[in-house]
């Protein structure tokens, strides 16, 4: 109990933390949509910034690289990168396709790969999914985490997953089951405390390199210095 209130303190001195929020559902009654929505006002709560956005707003064309060369960033991966670069940290709440994650998701992601800086780099990522079956969409995440971490973002490592998601919201947007709501509660608090002490304490230090092993190489070189730890 004295460990709760120290706690709470604690999150009451909170210093701020900017977030991203979308879903990757292009589905106006998406599952994802209500997770993703619900994820942004508990983290308001909690006393971060949140910026919400949709996964239309960086819908792009199949990932070309005669079109990247030809007229450079669609608007949707611009976008993208433009939000993550203005937030610390982001979180994705995304449907699971066939054991991975939908294909509009992962070709913003290719997109946004190509720019520099290139803005997963060094961003703190929390994955959240919803479904209908009883795995919740779990398999899907494990499947976003490894462009995600590919590309330098620190993915937190507990993700959450809601099973049966069609039927697992009350009338007020929150999760029915209060023990569940709790969890979910819980582990959006210790991913902004995460974000919190990467964002404003010198604790973590980083370099993205694509390729460890490579021969260093100008030519071929896609290695990123990150200050992550700017107070
Ligand atoms: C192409 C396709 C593949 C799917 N594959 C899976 C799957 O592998 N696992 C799963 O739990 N649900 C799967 N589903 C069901 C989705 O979880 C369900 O449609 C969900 O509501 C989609 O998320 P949304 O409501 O945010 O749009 C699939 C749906 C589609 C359209």
């Amino acid at each position: 109990m004295v460990l709760r209130e120290n706690a709470d303190v604690e999150r009451r001195t909170r210093r701020t933390v900017r977030i991203l929020v979308f879903a990757a559902s292009l589905r106006s009654a998406s599952l994802n949509g209500s997770l993703s929505g619900l994820a942004a006002r508990v983290a308001e709560q909690k006393g971060a910034m949140v910026t919400r956005a949709r996964m239309a707003d960086f819908d792009c064309a199949s990932y070309n690289e005669d079109q990247e060369d030809a007229s450079g960033m669609p608007a949707g991966a611009r976008r993208l990168h433009d939000l993550l670069i203005a937030n610390d940290a982001f979180m994705i709440a995304s449907p699971e396709y066939n054991a991975s994650m939908p294909g509009v998701l992962k070709n913003v992601i290719d997109w946004v790969s190509r720019m520099r800086p290139q803005p997963f780099n060094g961003r703190q990522g929390l994955l959240l999914s919803a479904s209908p079956s009883m795995a919740g969409g779990n398999r899907g995440l494990w499947a976003l985490r490894v462009p995600l971490e590919h590309l330098g973002a620190r993915i937190y490592p507990d993700m959450f997953s809601l099973a049966q998601a069609h039927e697992a919201f009350g009338p007020d947007g929150r999760i029915a089951n209060p023990t569940l709501q709790e969890r979910f509660d819980e582990t959006l608090d210790c991913f902004l405390d995460l974000v919190e002490a990467a964002q404003h304490y010198h604790a973590l230090r980083k370099q993205w390199i694509e390729f460890l092993g490579e021969k260093p190489d100008p030519a071929t070189n896609r290695t990123e210095e990150t200050h992550v730890n700017a107070a």
